[in-house]
């Protein structure tokens, strides 16, 4: 907990990239700093996560929530971060260089929440965790099975499904397949600390 709470006061403090000249607040993410077995990873903070130092509690969170809540996940169960933890002005998708000088604060989230699976919201995490030439629309719902137990599950970002009824559908179905699975692990007793 010391650990986490050492990386909270480094993470803060960062300056990195050129996004910390214009953030508000670090957006470390949401829910319960410790072994989780699920983590969610989105692009970044919006204008609402950048006011409240809060992952996701924003038009896409409000989704993300209450898609979470209809398939009862616990959320005792999972943490949600992001690949950069600081704002990119007008919401622009963070440049490969942010990325690169953020991505060591999530690996440090990574190793402390030991997820049994990762969910990739949108392209900007699929690209950043799965393949820089990763496309969203065809990997979406598939398992991909990482060493060390791992299995990362890439979706679409909930933006890009309040922007596009049509892909509510799929969207709901690769949530579902990530419900199963967790139930798996948690009955297994892998998910339990
Ligand atoms: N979009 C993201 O990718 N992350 C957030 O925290 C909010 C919106």
């Amino acid at each position: 907990m010391k650990d986490w709470e050492n990386f909270v006061t480094a993470c803060m403090a960062c300056q990195r990239c050129e996004l910390h000249k214009t953030r508000k607040n670090v957006v470390i993410g949401r829910g319960v700093p410790k072994r989780v077995p699920l983590l969610f990873v989105g692009e970044g903070p919006g204008e609402q996560e950048d006011i409240q130092g809060e992952a996701f509690v924003g038009r896409a969170g409000k989704l993300l929530d209450l898609l979470l809540e209809a398939l009862s996940f616990d959320p005792d169960h999972y943490y949600i971060a992001n690949i950069v933890k600081c704002r990119p002005p007008n919401n622009r998708v963070p440049t490969d260089a942010e990325m690169e000088a953020c991505l060591p604060w999530l690996r440090y989230q990574v190793k402390a929440i030991k997820p049994s699976i990762l969910v990739c919201l949108g392209s900007t995490a699929a690209r950043a965790i799965i393949d820089k030439e990763a496309r969203i629309t065809k990997l979406r719902g598939l398992w991909i099975e990482r060493e060390g137990n791992l299995s990362i599950m890439p979706t679409y970002h909930p933006s890009a499904v309040l922007r596009d009824i049509h892909k509510r559908q799929d969207f709901y179905l690769d949530m579902k397949k990530v419900k199963e699975r967790l139930d798996e692990i948690v009955h297994k007793g892998e998910g339990e600390h």
